[in-house]
């Protein structure tokens, strides 16, 4: 069941809704400012409703949303070499808003935007138009996200079609505390199914390298508290402050297939990920340090899992051939991720 409820008001008078998802076991609070999930409550291994994503209570914390909670993220999710894209011979300057290179889609990302809505059924899908030229990507966008919550799962389906070549990689920035938002995430417990991270430089950029995983801290094959290597002395776990990498995912691009499993023992309650998309960036919170509507969010308070294809892979070949970003007019932009929940079964 859908609900259609008033959230709060944007700075310039614009009134933002929040679409109220609900399963009979589970909510999620969907808002039409930036595509955002605001809330996720599930129950813990007691029965009792526990939200499991960061978020705000008010529009204006959204305008403002260091961090990108629980945003969708477009056109392009994380990182752009000092923003160039070369797409037929001519190079489109993409603004820059992280240390001279581009981020999550630049000035006036889709994760400040007011988005259209519909509503059919279970599903709550919003769309908007992305005018060709918009933060200087070629072609004229249209995204659509639909969000449908069922039997305590959370799938994100997106769907996007330009009628010029150019980029595309969209994410979703939820950030995740199975521990209703209290508390470092370091002590949940993540299986993640891949062998290889994209190393980045001192900017956080990937520049081709594929790096093993195993006997590195960078290694879920086998589940392991998220904290356990968070703070090695490892080059890249210390350029990122912690873990901020794209991951390598085992599924071939557009076999849906389970990817990772988090589990927090204190609250018993387990988060299924499921995608079709080639990689996901594993991110712990490394800059957060805000105040949200649990209290303050301090380091560590969230770890995202954002599917996507690898960062920068429109300038490095060597990643483009594991998924890439570059889209013909007219080829339809469609790819799915999902978040399930279940009680801890004893082990
Ligand atoms: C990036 C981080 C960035 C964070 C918030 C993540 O997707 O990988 O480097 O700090 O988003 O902007």
């Amino acid at each position: 069941m859908i609900c259609t409820e008033y959230f709060d008001t944007l700075r310039d008078g614009t009134p933002v809704l929040q679409f109220v998802l609900t399963d009979g076991n589970s909510t999620a609070r969907i808002l039409n400012y930036g595509a955002t999930i605001q809330s996720l409550v599930v129950a813990d291994k007691h029965g009792k409703p526990v939200d499991v994503v960061l978020g705000y209570r008010t529009v204006a914390e959204y305008e403002q949303n260091d961090g990108y909670l629980g945003a969708i993220i477009g056109r392009f999710g994380n990182r752009i070499d000092r923003g160039r894209l070369c797409i037929d011979g001519r190079e489109y300057a993409l603004y820059c808003n992280n240390n001279g290179h581009h981020l999550h889609g630049g000035r006036v990302g889709f994760d400040k935007k007011i988005w259209s809505h519909s509503i059919e059924g279970d599903a709550l899908t919003l769309s908007l138009l992305s005018p060709d030229g918009e933060e200087n990507y070629p072609g004229n966008l249209q995204v659509r996200v639909t969000y449908t919550l069922q039997d305590k799962e959370l799938k994100i389906r997106y769907y996007a079609l330009s009628d010029r070549r150019t980029a595309i990689n969209l994410t979703n920035h939820a950030y995740f505390n199975l521990n209703g938002g209290r508390g470092s995430i370091k002590a949940h417990e993540l299986w993640l199914d891949s062998d290889y991270i994209t190393p980045t430089d001192e900017n956080m950029i990937p520049r081709g390298a594929f790096r093993e995983v195993r006997n590195t801290p960078f290694d879920f094959n086998t589940s392991k508290k998220i904290g356990k290597h968070i703070h090695a002395k490892d080059i890249d776990i210390q350029r990122g402050s912690g873990y901020d990498h794209c991951y390598l995912l085992k599924n071939t691009v557009g076999e849906y297939g389970k990817y990772a499993v988090v589990k927090s023992r204190k609250t018993g309650i387990c988060m299924t990920c499921y995608t079709d998309m080639p990689a996901v960036q594993l991110y712990t919170g490394n800059y957060l340090s805000q105040r949200g509507k649990e209290g303050y969010y301090k380091k560590h308070a969230g770890f995202c899992l954002e599917t996507q294809a690898i960062p920068n892979n429109v300038n490095v070949p060597a990643y483009a051939a594991k998924g890439s970003s570059i889209y013909e007019a007219g080829r339809e932009y469609i790819f799915t991720a999902a978040y399930r929940f279940s009680a801890i079964e004893e082990e």
